[in-house]
């Protein structure tokens, strides 16, 4: 997958400038603005902010802030009987899958069930939302409280992914996957503004078939696929069970029980 956008890493400040640099480099963006850019990030005070410069209608920046909105508010009254993901991945109070999210975006799933005190490896393949992701957990795992210690169960390992193949040497409890799906006429309209921005940027992740392959080759016990209720199952592979709430399901492909071994 190529980006679909260049997406140049910029700052105001002496201060920013030198960490938008590092920015830029650790995730393979450029520096330099252009007249044309659709998309910039901008490093304030710290704080990474994606600015849809040709977006239609007037928008606020994207942040990753787990410490902000919904995403703080899910965290702290997260209840596991209320969850289906719970569910899906198999969180119990006396079990939490070590799980890798191989379709990371912003963090606000794998947020959930590390909240419910699972440890999560992520992988976001787009360099601009990992690079959002990764300031993110960064900023709240500064912080002593329990959102700060929630992001510390999160461990960003970069772009490389399962397509790729590349340095995945640990065995998975569970495999979490959420490609993009293209959104049709309905969905759009409900769409809120900060996911139509991440939607313009990302795209619809047209491979993602070949996911479900890999992940069951690396999941101990069992991959969950999130799906739109309309949407046809990853790979026209149909789960062993299926998880529904109310826009979305979860498909569960089990490769053994939690109690088996692999002999
Ligand atoms: C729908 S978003 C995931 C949202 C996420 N579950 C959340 O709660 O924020 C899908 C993300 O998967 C990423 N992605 C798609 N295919 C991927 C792959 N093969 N490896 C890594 N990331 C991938 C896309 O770049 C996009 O950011």
């Amino acid at each position: 997958m190529t980006a679909k956008f260049r997406v140049p890493v910029l700052a105001n400040s002496d201060a920013d400038n030198i960490a938008a640099k590092t920015i830029a480099g650790r995730w393979g963006l450029t520096s330099e603005a252009a007249d044309n850019d659709a998309f910039q990030l901008w490093l304030n005070d710290g704080i990474l902010e994606l600015h849809w410069l040709q977006s239609p209608q007037k928008m606020s920046p994207l942040v990753v802030d787990f410490h902000q909105g919904k995403a703080a508010y899910r965290a702290q009254h997260t209840q596991l009987k209320n969850e289906a993901i719970a569910k899906a991945v198999g969180v119990s109070g006396q079990f939490q899958p070590s799980i890798v999210d191989a379709t990371a975006g912003l963090g606000r799933d794998a947020f959930v069930l590390a909240g419910l005190g699972c440890n999560l490896q992520l992988i976001e393949r787009h360099p601009v939302v990992a690079a959002l992701l990764d300031n993110g957990l960064q900023r709240a795992q500064q912080e002593a409280d329990f959102i700060g210690e929630t992001c510390q169960r999160m461990h960003l390992i970069g772009t490389d992914n399962l397509l790729t193949g590349k340095g995945f040497t640990h065995e998975p409890d569970v495999v979490y996957l959420d490609p993009m799906y293209p959104k049709t006429g309905k969905q759009k309209a409900q769409v809120k503004k900060d996911m139509q921005m991440f939607q313009q940027l990302v795209g619809s992740d047209e491979d993602a078939d070949n996911l479900l392959e890999p992940a069951m080759a690396l999941a101990k016990y069992r991959v969950v696929v999130k799906r739109p209720n309309s949407a046809p199952f990853l790979a026209g592979r149909e789960p062993n069970s299926q998880i529904k709430s109310k826009k979305h399901r979860f498909d569960v492909y089990i490769k053994r029980g939690f109690n088996e071994s692999a002999n």
